[in-house]
C-alpha cells in the first residue's frame, strides 16, 4: 500500500486495528508508518490515548527504534548497509555510484542481517542482496513495495 496523506480520522482507523497484545504501542506505530509512510508527530497523542500510556512512553518507543520514521522520506531513499561485511564487498563504491546517479538519496544503515549477500540495500521496504546500481535503480523503477 502506498503511503497516505496524514489525517486524524485515518490514523484513528489505523489504530482501531492494532489493539492486540503484546506491544500495542510498537504495533500501533508500525501500522501508522505503514499507512502514512512515517509516524507524524500528531499521532503520538492518539497512540497514547489508544494504548492507555503516556505520550512520553510513545515518544520513547518512537525514538528507540531506528526503523520508525518521524518525517516523510524522499521518494527514492535507498537504505544501504555500511557495516563491515558489506563494505568488504563494495557498499562504499555502490553508495558513491548511486549518489552520482542523482536518482536516489542514500541513508546509511548498519547491518540488515543479510551479511552473506552484501552489499545489502533496502528499497521501498524490500531487502536487496548483492545490490548493484542496476538492481537498485530497477527496484525503484518497478516500484517494489512492502
Ligand atoms: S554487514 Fe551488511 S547486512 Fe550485515
Amino acid at each position: 500500500m502506498s503511503p497516505q496523506s496524514w489525517s486524524k480520522e485515518a490514523a484513528l482507523g489505523v489504530l482501531a486495528t492494532t489493539r492486540v497484545e503484546p506491544g500495542p504501542v510498537l504495533i500501533s506505530l508500525q501500522a501508522l508508518q505503514q499507512h502514512f509512510g512515517y509516524v507524524p508527530q500528531e499521532a503520538i497523542a492518539l497512540v497514547a490515548d489508544a494504548c492507555n500510556v503516556s505520550r512520553a512512553d510513545v515518544h520513547g518507543v518512537l525514538t528507540f527504534y531506528h526503523d520508525l520514521l518521524t518525517s516523510p522520506q524522499p521518494r527514492n531513499t535507498v537504505r544501504l548497509c555500511a557495516a563491515e561485511a558489506c563494505q568488504a564487498v563494495g557498499s562504499r563504491e555502490l553508495a558513491k555510484a548511486l549518489e552520482e546517479s542523482g536518482m536516489v538519496e542514500i541513508e546509511k544503515t548498519y547491518c540488515f542481517g543479510n551479511c552473506a549477500l552484501g552489499p545489502s540495500a533496502v528499497v521501498k521496504g524490500r531487502l536487496l542482496g548483492r545490490a548493484t546500481v542496476e538492481s537498485v535503480l530497477a527496484a525503484i523503477e518497478v516500484g517494489v513495495m512492502t
